[in-house]
């Protein structure tokens, strides 16, 4: 059994999560980065790929006292637990992440690690290598479930890790800020990474959610129960 996957991005009006650059993104209002902690409450866990923890020099903390006494008070833990995941296993022990201390960090990745991190991230983590080149999703998924009692999780990006969770068909939810600004750049990444070849099918959701904030549009997508078939190449809606 899995946890119930989450995945919560800002996008501009044309698209994209991020400057062709993969500087943070950093483009919507304060308003609705108060709500990146809200919705991280909800959860067991935050799912974060390496590229994002790396870029956007996360802590993957719940920085809200409120939000913390709220869990507390709900019998959970004061902050979800923090994921990240590294088929390569690059994972820099200096990174801000390893800074705070706060809810256990565990580490996803294969034994393409190098001996010297492994020993380095050792006391920082809790390491899961899989003998794999890549890291098995189901399976990572399912252990985080069964060793870690995560019942849901959210994936903050990014778009490479998005993309794999769509093409294994692993999305529950997706919540989306939708921003008044305009990016262009044909190598600036999407949802689901930098633009290239079609998942393997289109994944269908609905619309559960929408509300505005200020200029931006708050959107809360859930999978559609029914698989219907949809052709990519079709021209009709
Ligand atoms: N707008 C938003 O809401 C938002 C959200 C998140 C990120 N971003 C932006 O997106 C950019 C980063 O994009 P990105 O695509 O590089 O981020 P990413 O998905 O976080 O990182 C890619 C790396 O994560 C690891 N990874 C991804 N999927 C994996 C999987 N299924 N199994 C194992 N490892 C996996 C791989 O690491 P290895 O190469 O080490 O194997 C991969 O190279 C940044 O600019 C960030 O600011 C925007």
């Amino acid at each position: 059994m899995r946890p119930k996957i989450h995945a919560h991005f800002a996008m501009t009006a044309d698209g994209k999560i991020s400057t062709k650059y993969l500087t943070p993104s950093q483009f919507t209002s304060t308003a609705d980065k108060a709500r990146i902690g809200e919705i991280r409450a909800r959860h067991d866990a935050i799912l974060a790929g390496r590229g994002t923890v790396a870029a956007d020099t996360m802590s993957m903390r719940l920085s809200s006292e409120i939000l913390r006494a709220t869990r507390i008070k709900q019998g959970l833990p004061p902050e979800p637990l923090r994921v990240v995941i590294s088929n390569a296993g690059k994972i820099d022990p200096s990174w801000k992440i390893f800074q705070h201390i706060g809810s256990p960090i565990v580490i996803l990745s294969t034994i393409r690690m190098t001996q010297k991190l492994r020993a380095a991230l050792a006391p920082l983590c809790d390491l899961h290598l899989y003998e794999s080149p890549t890291v098995p999703l189901p399976a990572a998924l399912g252990m985080l479930r069964a060793e870690y009692g995560v019942k849901s999780l959210v994936c903050e990006g990014g778009g490479a890790l998005l993309r794999s969770l769509a093409a294994a068909d692993l999305l529950d939810e997706i919540h989306l800020t939708l921003a008044p600004v305009l990016f262009g750049g044909a190598a600036a990444p999407t949802l689901t990474g930098l633009p290239g070849d079609f998942l393997p099918k289109p994944l269908a959701f609905r619309l559960a959610k929408m509300e505005a904030l200020g200029d931006e549009c708050l959107l809360h997508f859930k999978r559609k129960n029914i698989r219907r078939k949809i052709d990519p190449h079709s021209r009709t809606t």
